[in-house]
């Protein structure tokens, strides 16, 4: 048999008695033209047997991959099926047609697919991907929460556990941050909505609307990092350069970029602007994907790795399907809670292109839910 060394039983082998031969090159060296600005001529070797044996793999087992803009290259461009923000990707998830889901991203990502597509095998390659907003906060503490401000709805963003969204009234994303809490307030005839567990988020949320917000100290590992002094440095460094950050940066950082959203909101503002420079305050892996979709654009890099994201390797989602693990499941009680939450943040009406935060508004006081 050309290319994969399959032992005679029939199994599928260990990763690293994957080799680059001919029918390997074959069949997936024409995917190194897409991403040879961002993977190097020394790594193709390694990763191409890999990449081959997992398109095989995905379709013995009818998976599909679903992969967040913070994956490396090769995952991201090589083996995912759907790509994007954790919108898209919950999107996706409630209506994927394949039986099995390998989640490309974080935990909280493949609960998220779990309890949307209850029926199908959610497979996470490492099951301590985890998340710093994830884990700041509990289920026991949205009860607290609720317990405590019983008339204000709580908008959960979906970097939470199963059970955090299932004492929750709605979901949102950094894509749709804004929409949920003013629908949310709409809805509950109410000018105060309780927006839990990112500080920052909920300040930078709190700027764009006349919503009152209450929130968590809960915050990303990954954004918090980055400072205003930072954004003044890369300004003076490359005056040329359109500087775009997250929403789960802090609110200073924010107000010095000259355009803010969530990692899809990102990719689209770079896609259809195409500035000649780009600097995504992010996290480092979204520079080298929005690139190879943009080869016309130059990327500056300010890097900050997301130790989570990063666990999530080729050689795992390889093992993950070959092995059908690890699956993720929820408890069924409290995945019908969780998904009230998240289908009324999916009820709302979508946008086309993911909106953008007003980088120019000024901060406003958000102060912690007292529990
Ligand atoms: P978005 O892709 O929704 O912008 O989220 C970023 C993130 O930090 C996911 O963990
Ligand atoms: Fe969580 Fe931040 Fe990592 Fe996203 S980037 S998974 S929010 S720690």
């Amino acid at each position: 048999m050309d290319g994969m060394t399959f032992n005679p039983s029939g199994e599928w082998p260990e990763a690293d008695a994957l080799s680059y031969d001919d029918g390997v090159k074959a069949r997936v060296d024409h995917l190194y033209e897409r991403v040879k600005d961002v993977v190097t001529p020394m790594e193709w070797p390694k990763f191409a047997p890999v990449i081959d044996a997992i398109l095989r793999l995905k379709q013995a087992r009818g998976a599909t991959i679903l992969a967040h803009n913070y994956m490396t290259p090769e995952i991201f461009n090589c083996v995912g099926d759907i790509t994007g923000d954790s919108l898209k990707l919950a999107q996706v998830a409630a209506e994927a047609e394949e039986d099995v889901i390998v989640q490309a991203g974080v935990h909280f990502m493949a609960e998220t697919a779990k309890i949307l597509s209850p029926n199908k095998t959610v497979l996470i390659p490492d099951l301590e991907a985890g998340c710093s907003l994830a884990s700041s906060i509990t289920g026991a503490d949205v009860q607290r929460i609720k317990a405590a401000y019983p008339d204000l709805p709580i908008v959960t963003y979906v970097n939470t556990s199963a059970e955090v969204k299932a004492y929750s009234d709605i979901c949102c994303t950094s894509s749709n941050a804004v929409q949920v809490v003013e629908a949310a307030a709409r809805q509950w005839g109410v000018d105060t909505v309780i927006m839990i567990p990112d500080e920052y988020l909920a300040k930078n949320v709190a700027a764009q609307t006349d919503i009152k917000i209450l929130t968590w100290k809960g915050s990303c590992e990954v954004h918090e990092q980055f400072t205003p002094q930072d954004i003044d440095d890369l300004r003076a460094a490359h005056p040329d350069a359109i500087i775009l950050t997250h929403p789960e940066c802090p609110p200073d950082v924010m107000a010095k970029a000259d355009y803010a959203g969530s990692t899809g909101a990102m990719a689209a503002y770079v896609k259809n602007q195409a500035p000649a420079k780009a600097i995504l305050i992010t996290e480092c892996s979204m520079s080298d994907n929005v690139a190879v979709e943009n080869p016309g654009v130059t990327f500056v890099k300010p890097c900050n790795l997301c130790p989570h994201m990063k666990r999530i390797t080729l050689t795992g989602i390889y093992d993950a399907l070959r092995d059908m693990k690890h699956q993720v499941e929820v408890d069924p009680v409290i995945a019908a809670k969780a998904r009230a939450s998240l289908q009324a943040m999916l009820d709302l009406p979508k946008a086309d292109t993911p909106p953008a935060f007003d980088t120019g508004k000024d901060a406003v006081a958000v102060p912690y839910v007292a529990v």
